[in-house]
């Protein structure tokens, strides 16, 4: 199995349907009160340059559900804080854990964690990609429309960014086509729509998110302002104007439409409270299979 997961595509098509089906396996296992040692004494770092809630707790309940154990890492109180260079934490953390999952502002942070560790190193959330929100996903969306989600189409409105770039790339593996509409100057990464193009993966944008949510069997949407992007918050709420998931919206998709939203969601701006709390919804199932899909994850990486 691959050492490092900082994209999506970092999993080739066998890996990423390996993940899912155990974690389909650990999710109903766990139901029926089943927690095997499957990673005893290893040992994860979770090294979190921004805030978090869902990340951080399933990856440190996971961890224990394995049998291993998970260390909460702030930089600010490690030397990286002080000004100790990533390449020298990357080395010497390395010869303590057994992988290292990191969420940082860039991307390149957690590139050049990956060049200089010599441990596995999961991406939980860059400013370019968000690959275990994706896995947790893709695990929800078979467990409501079966394995094989080669027709479905997923509408993403909202900002083109880091969780609708996992979203995207994950085309590649699941063959869904995704639509996507956004306001004009936050559409998706333009290296993220050329790879896209390159594996053949299906993507329409539309300026229109009525247009984008046609025929859409799955509409995805997260937050216009991603951590650190909390200045332009009066800027993005104006442009964002008119992109709000509620029920108005949907009308417009399949009847048996489902909403995702990776959370943390604010009601009222991308999406309506009556549209989180309304029957389309699979948000919480989502959020739960973050537990599932990176404990699969963990197991692949590092049994
Ligand atoms: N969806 C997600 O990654 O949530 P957190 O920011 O709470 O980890
Ligand atoms: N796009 C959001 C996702 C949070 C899980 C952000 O980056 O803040």
């Amino acid at each position: 199995m691959v050492k490092n997961v900082l994209s999506i595509l970092d999993l080739t098509k066998e890996e990423f349907d390996e993940v899912i089906s155990l974690a389909a396996e650990l999710k109903r296992k766990r139901a029926a009160g089943v927690l095997e040692d499957i990673l005893p004494k290893k040992t994860l770092g979770m090294i979190f340059e921004k805030s978090s809630t869902r990340t951080r707790i399933s990856f440190d309940v996971g961890m224990y559900e394995l049998g291993g154990h998970a260390i909460f890492l702030n930089p600010n109180e490690m030397q990286l804080g002080r000004g100790e260079e990533i390449r020298d934490t990357a080395r010497v953390l390395s010869r303590y854990l057994s992988a290292i999952m990191i969420r940082s502002y860039l991307h390149s942070t957690i590139e050049e964690i990956a060049k200089y560790a010599s441990i596995p190193v999961i991406n939980g959330l860059s400013d370019k990609e968000h690959p275990c929100q994706i896995l947790a996903d893709v695990l929800a969306m078979k467990e409501r429309f079966g394995d094989d989600l080669s027709k479905l189409r997923v509408a993403w409105v909202g900002d083109g960014n880091n969780v609708c770039n996992s979203l995207i790339l994950a085309g590649a593996h699941t063959g869904f086509e995704i639509t996507v509409s956004t306001p004009k100057g936050y559409e998706p990464d333009e290296e993220v729509l050329k790879t896209a193009a390159k594996h053949g993966i299906r993507v329409k944008y539309f300026e229109n998110p009525i247009d984008a949510v046609k025929g859409a069997d799955v509409i995805y949407t997260d937050t216009w302002i991603s951590m650190g992007e909390e200045d332009e918050k009066e800027e993005r709420l104006k442009a964002f104007k008119g992109f709000c998931v509620d029920d108005g919206l949907i009308a417009h998709a399949n009847k048996d439409v489902v909403v995702m939203h990776c959370l943390p969601a604010h009601r009222g701006e991308e999406i309506s409270d009556a549209v989180m709390e309304g029957e389309h919804s699979i948000i919480w199932d989502q959020a739960e299979n973050r537990l599932h899909a990176q404990k699969a994850l963990l197991v692949k990486l590092l049994k």
